[in-house]
């Protein structure tokens, strides 16, 4: 497996909602929910637009550009025209930063 590596602090997420962090040339997309905190792609696989301006609610996110829609905590798609499921990385919060394996 790949190494786990701090990404973001969990103090720097803004609460309930997305957060975009750039990782290399990579931009995720960190999504604080009621249950925890996942992290995908920010990239829409759709149309690639920015998922972290699109609507954030609980658990799914809404895509800005056709209102495509993913679940974040399997990346499975809940609304058309988002069919295929999203990206997303193993995550875990470890003394207070959030870390993937990536
Ligand atoms: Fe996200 Fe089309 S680009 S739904």
């Amino acid at each position: 497996a790949r190494p786990w590596r701090d990404l973001v602090a969990v103090a720097e997420l803004e609460r309930g909602w997305v957060t975009r962090v750039d990782l290399g040339a990579r931009s995720l997309a960190v999504y604080d929910t009621p249950t925890g905190i996942h992290v995908s792609l920010a990239l829409c696989n759709h149309g690639g637009a920015d998922l972290c301006d699109g609507f954030f609610d609980g658990h799914v996110i809404e895509c800005p550009l056709h209102q495509g829609a993913f679940d974040v905590r399997d990346g499975r798609p809940v609304s058309a025209p988002a069919t295929r499921p999203m990206k997303l990385f193993e995550t875990r919060v470890r003394d207070g930063m959030v870390q993937i394996r990536a």
